[in-house]
């Protein structure tokens, strides 16, 4: 009888725990470095009902949850980007198959000058390969070293991100303008633009607060606000 309860409860767990098993690792894993945005980041708080996403009855499945005609091969429009940029990320949700996969994909076009300006997708690795031009890109390390990296790639070349670290990418080119394709290790990596984050937040970080941050004037912080409250609202 003992035996017979003992089993029912380990049955009972294992099908508990099997929702934490399947899902996008990235989402249910913390991280040492990144604590502190467990609790801003959304994604986190999907992985409660397996990302978020519906687990489909196999019956239920389609060829067509796998696929999506995203025209990765077409250039995307980036003369709206103040930076001169448009990332198309094919996550989770625009490709329902990828839930509890652990992996995304994107297309980045530049514009000649145009940047994919610093940010950091918190849980997930990036590798990106380049399409067409050449790509000045870097990423900085965690403290206390803030250890900068950066490289010039051409065409055909392979860069990696590590996982939650700064990183940027930038086309150098006057005239030609620049594609990359990258796969990124979480169904939905996201994002945090650092500028957009810290001068753009809703409501607004107090003036003098960042301008002794940033060790600059509360003018500076002022105007940087005015830009990115525009860029983030409007
Ligand atoms: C990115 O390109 C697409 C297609 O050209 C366009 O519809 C979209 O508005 C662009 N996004 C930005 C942020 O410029």
């Amino acid at each position: 009888m003992a035996s017979y309860s003992l089993f029912l409860l380990m049955a009972l767990l294992a099908l508990v725990t099997s929702g934490a098993v399947a899902s996008d690792p990235a989402l249910s894993r913390t991280s040492v470095l990144l604590t502190n945005t467990h609790q801003v980041h959304t994604s986190y708080e999907l992985s409660f009902r397996v990302n978020g996403f519906p687990c489909k009855d196999i019956n239920d499945v389609k060829v067509d949850d796998f696929f999506l005609a995203a025209n990765l091969d077409k250039p995307m429009d980036t003369t709206k980007s103040k930076v001169r940029s448009n990332v198309t990320l094919i996550n989770v949700m625009k490709l329902a198959g990828l839930n509890t996969l652990g992996i995304s994909m994107a297309r980045i076009d530049y514009a000649p000058l145009g940047q994919n300006p610093p940010h950091t997708h918190p849980l997930a690795t990036e590798i990106l390969t380049v399409l067409e031009g050449s790509l000045y890109v870097g990423f900085v390390t965690s403290n206390p070293d803030n250890k900068f990296f950066s490289k010039l790639l051409n065409k055909g070349d392979v860069f990696v991100f590590p996982q939650g670290l700064i990183h940027f990418q930038f086309n150098p080119s006057h005239d030609k303008p620049a594609v990359a394709i990258a796969a990124l290790s979480s169904q939905n990596p996201g994002a945090i633009t650092i500028a957009n984050a810290v001068f753009g937040s809703n409501p607004p970080i107090a003036d003098d607060l960042l301008a002794k941050a940033f060790q600059v004037d509360k003018k500076a912080v002022d105007w940087l606000q005015a830009q990115f409250w525009e860029d983030n609202h409007n």
